[in-house]
């Protein structure tokens, strides 16, 4: 059997980084990608590590550079021959009340979450199409399922992930394309240092949240993560498998909090949730 091709976008880091080498580990020829050549050497050491540096082919794509897009994945499609798998892993979170954040700010949020993962997947549906198979793996989040405080931007450009997904799984299942939604709960990784975003009103003195979008920051600064690894491997087994189901909720507190929303009334939901993060 040929070797399977996939493409991953945002892979300097975090789950994209552990996929890569995960996809890698299991047979995949990959294109890992990211915006920053610079910031290549930790995928370049783990993959060395795990014995799978050949395996990888690193380049360079800035997701929210739209129309580089088109002609990356065709180049890639030229290089490898077919594309089998795409995980449209790139996001990062704005963080902020609502009221404070810009639309430019919400707009940016949509570029890297939603808009990328529309074009990256529009990119690579022509060879998919053509092969009549293919896995799409979009990296949502719980935070598309139910929204929370100070999370507006960031839930909602992944519900608008989520709907745009469950609309498209459903045009291109009888063309042999599976089409995927992963749910992580919360895992450590730059998402929550390096690459945090805060609304720039959130932070300045003029905010009327300000005392209470610091008690959030705080306590989500203190929650419990868990290893990105084990998404990294869901992700590798999802990909494999030939009949993936559309959702996969990864982590005990992403279980919890989907049970808790569906469970109660939404008015206790959001008095529950007020009070377990002790913010009103
Ligand atoms: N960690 C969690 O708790 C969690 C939970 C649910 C969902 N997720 C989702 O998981 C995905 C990966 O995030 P992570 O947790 O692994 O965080 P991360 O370590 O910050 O990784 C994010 C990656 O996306 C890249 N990226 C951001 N904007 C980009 C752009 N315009 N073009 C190309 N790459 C770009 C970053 O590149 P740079 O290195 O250049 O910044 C980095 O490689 C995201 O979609 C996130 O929403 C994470």
């Amino acid at each position: 059997m040929s070797t399977k091709i996939a493409v991953i976008t945002g892979s300097s880091s975090g789950i994209g980084l552990l996929t890569a080498v995960e996809l890698a580990k299991s047979g995949f020829q990959v294109v890992a990608t990211m915006r920053d050549l610079a910031r290549r050497e930790k995928l370049e050491q783990a993959a060395s590590r795990a014995g799978v540096r050949p395996y990888i082919d690193i380049r360079r794509l800035d997701v929210t550079e739209f129309d580089l897009i088109e002609p990356f994945v065709e180049k890639l499609v030229r290089d490898y021959g077919r594309v089998h798998l795409l995980v449209n892993n790139a996001g990062f979170a704005v963080a902020g009340f609502a009221e404070d954040l810009t639309v430019g700010e919400i707009r940016s949020q949509f570029e890297t979450n939603f808009f990328a993962q529309v074009a990256m997947t529009k990119a690579v549906l022509p060879a998919m199409r053509q092969q009549r198979s293919g896995h799409i793996i979009m990296i949502s989040s719980i935070s598309g399922l139910h929204g929370a405080f100070s999370s507006s931007s960031y839930s909602a450009s992944k519900f608008a992930l989520e709907g745009w997904t469950e609309s498209l799984r459903m045009e291109l299942n009888s063309l042999g394309i599976k089409v995927v939604l992963v749910e992580p709960g919360s895992y450590e990784t730059d998402i929550w240092t390096r690459n945090a975003r805060i609304g720039k009103k959130a932070l300045d003195g003029t905010s009327p949240n300000r005392e209470r979008g610091q008690k959030m920051r705080d306590r989500v600064q203190a929650i419990p993560k868990r290893d990105p690894m084990i998404v990294a491997r869901a992700i590798a087994r999802i990909a494999q498998d030939p009949n993936p189901r559309l959702r996969y909720i990864i982590g005990p507190d992403a279980h919890i909090q989907l049970w808790l929303k569906r469970m109660l009334p939404w008015k206790w939901h959001e008095k529950l949730v007020a009070r377990l993060w002790k913010v009103d």
